[in-house]
């Protein structure tokens, strides 16, 4: 069956074996705004723009030291009411041949979460048991000063996917595709799967975590923790007509931090579970019914996406993200990025 084959595609990439927890959810999008308090923690604007989903204590600042500031969100932009998590990429523009920039909308993932404004569907998956995040943890995968599909594939799971239909899962790429995708592009950003017991972040905000080695995890990270992954649907649908992309025969899209190959794709994660509900979700193997576009999960309290979408933060940085922009967001600031 279609959906069958499209779910485990999207879980292929997990090790191998039975997979025990595929919970899968929808977040709307919470806010675009050039703000990062992972990597540049009291900055305002950072160098360059993210599209946000997930808790509403996101902010310029989001302290885990003192306070675990995530866990003091209202709302959530997710379905899991207790999940009060972030989760961000860069955001997608696409260049006119005037050189001019216009900004990509994100869209409800067309496999059952067309009713989200935007957003990302967000995985939490395990082959066995796993230890669910500490308060205060958070983690990057990626980096956005990649050039080359040889620093790219480091990340073996940061990949594009041309659309043809809200089905597709063949085709993964470490680049732009170069040719039009009918039903957008996808972009999928898995985080590694174990742990080094102790930090709740590092100064790369990446050497805390590792990924297994023979499908282990190794000496240096000895602790399972769940895969987090997550789908962001692009609507480049506007931007498809061919005689409107560079003369040269490239492609048009750039990300936000002026990367027009790819290959800097990366994504960011803070936890912000509330108590121990995402344990608790590992625990019961909770898992996602495509048919039914349900959250099989008895153990969570879940929202309608009607509500994920009411859950919104208000931009802290004024500018102009909507018109055909001379210029990328930040990119007086370029140099200054991770
Ligand atoms: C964000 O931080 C500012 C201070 O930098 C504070 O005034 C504001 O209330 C915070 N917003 C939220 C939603 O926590
Ligand atoms: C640049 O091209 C875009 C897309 O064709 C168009 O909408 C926009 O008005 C153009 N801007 C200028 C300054 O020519």
């Amino acid at each position: 069956m279609r959906w069958l084959s499209s779910f485990l595609a999207a879980v292929a990439l997990a090790p191998a074996g039975v997979i025990s927890t595929t919970l899968r959810f929808s977040c709307a999008q919470l806010a675009v705004d050039r703000l990062d308090p992972i990597v540049n923690p009291g900055q305002n604007p950072t160098p360059h723009l993210h599209q946000i989903v997930g808790g509403n204590a996101f902010n310029v600042t989001m302290d885990h030291e003192a306070h675990d500031q995530a866990t003091t969100a209202t709302c959530t932009s997710c379905q899991p009411m207790e999940d009060f998590s972030n989760y961000w990429t860069a955001v997608l523009f696409y260049k006119a041949r005037n050189g001019t920039y216009k900004r990509v909308s994100t869209v409800g993932n067309g496999l059952g979460y067309t009713a989200s404004n935007g957003g990302q569907t967000v995985y939490y998956l395990s082959n066995g048991k796993v230890i669910a995040f500490i308060p205060g943890f958070r983690m990057t995968v990626g980096n956005p000063s990649y050039k080359t599909q040889a620093e790219a594939r480091k990340n073996p799971a940061l990949q594009f996917t041309c659309l043809d239909s809200p089905m597709t899962r063949s085709g993964y790429r470490y680049d732009f595709p170069t040719t039009p995708c009918k039903g957008g592009i996808m972009v999928t950003v898995r985080f590694p799967t174990c742990w080094n017991g102790k930090h709740t972040d590092s100064p790369d905000h990446q050497s805390h975590v590792a990924y297994p080695v023979s499908r282990k995890c190794p000496s240096t990270h000895p602790v399972a923790i769940p895969e987090v992954f997550y789908e962001t649907y692009w609507d480049t649908r506007p931007f498809n007509n061919k005689a409107d992309w560079p003369a040269d025969g490239s492609q048009p899209f750039v990300w936000s931090f002026g990367d027009n190959t790819g290959y800097g794709n990366h994504g960011d994660y803070v936890f912000g579970w509330k108590g121990d509900a995402l344990q608790r979700a590992m625990n019961a193997k909770c898992n996602s019914d495509l048919i039914n576009d349900k959250v099989n999960c008895p153990t969570l309290k879940l929202q309608s996406i009607a509500d994920t979408n009411r859950c919104t933060v208000k931009r802290r940085v004024k500018e102009d993200l909507d018109s055909w922009l001379k210029a990328l967001p930040g990119s007086d600031m370029r140099g200054d990025m991770r």
